[in-house]
């Protein structure tokens, strides 16, 4: 049996532009996956419809500085590009690219990307400034390697509705897919920040899942009042173990504003620190179908 390709892996921004440029001209339409790394299989599965969708693959693999608030994990944020590359290479990514700091952000650089409002709300007065420093690497990314799609996952809703409004926005010509959230066998959403948590937390921290499908159950029962929807899911976060809760909201999956009553699909998304994790899990309930 042969070993898997390793892909090309790339630091410099001309070197990007010159594989995807090659690709281009062979007719290949370009899939990107930004990442930060630390793959799991929820990255994994952005790669591989990455990889149904387009000729020529790019994954970016970026510990993006700019959206970590100061106190987080910046210095911490697992840090495994020999093995994330051999992963890219085993599902087949055509081309990695891990640029260091200095060729992302130039020294006297002044110019970043703001979407107000969708940012304002949820992980937003959490984490200041931490979307300002995503849509600014996203732009930069898709500025770099213009790709025709990139690939987010719903586990960051949050993200996927800011970046989304970013690319209508600024006319990005650039399709947004948001794929499907992978968990565990016992339903904990993929994390590299999983990692960090001990065998306890690691089992507590499945009562982020467990609160949100609680949620789920009682819409399809026919609790509509949002209130009482968060009051029990904060009681099922609460009893599970030490946490402390950022925000457990019911809100519109486009607008993100609060929904209450629940009238139509809504988005359901909560943030919890158990220890070092601050964990986010989400999931969109339309009260019209069947549990
Ligand atoms: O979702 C992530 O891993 C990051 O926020 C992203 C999109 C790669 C930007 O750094």
């Amino acid at each position: 049996m042969t070993a898997p390709a390793r892909p090309d892996v790339v630091e410099t921004i001309a070197a990007v532009r010159g594989h995807v440029a090659d690709a281009r001209r062979a007719g290949q339409s370009i899939g990107l996956v930004p990442t930060m790394g630390a793959l799991h299989e929820g990255h994994r599965s952005l790669i591989r419809r990455a990889r149904e969708r387009s000729g020529y693959v790019v994954v970016s693999i970026f510990v993006n500085p700019t959206q970590f608030v100061a106190g987080e994990d910046l210095d911490s944020y697992p840090r495994t590009l020999e093995a994330d590359a051999d992963a890219c290479g085993r599902i087949g990514t055509d081309l990695v690219f891990a640029p260091s700091v200095e060729v992302m952000y130039r020294r006297d650089a002044v110019t970043t990307v703001q979407v107000s409002g969708l940012t304002e709300t949820l992980c937003g007065p959490h984490r200041p400034g931490h979307f300002e420093g995503v849509t600014t690497v996203v732009s930069k990314l898709f500025n770099i390697v213009q790709p025709d799609v990139a690939f987010f996952g719903q586990k960051d809703a949050q993200q996927a509705v800011v970046l989304r409004k970013m690319v209508e926005d600024l006319d990005m010509p650039i399709e947004v897919e948001v794929c499907p959230t992978v968990r565990e066998a016992d339903g904990l959403a993929m994390s590299s920040r999983n990692a960090y948590l001990s065998p306890e937390q690691r089992q507590q921290a499945v009562s982020l899942f467990r609160a949100l499908e609680g949620a789920r159950q009682a819409i399809a029962d026919g609790q509509r009042d949002a209130a009482t929807l968060i009051a029990r899911m904060r009681e099922t976060l609460q009893s599970a173990g030490p946490c402390r809760i950022d925000y457990v909201d019911v809100v519109h999956p486009a607008t993100l504003e609060p929904i209450d009553p629940v009238t139509c699909p809504v988005l359901i998304a909560l943030a919890v620190r158990i220890g070092q994790s601050r964990l986010i899990d989400n999931i969109v309930v339309d009260p019209a179908m069947p549990a």
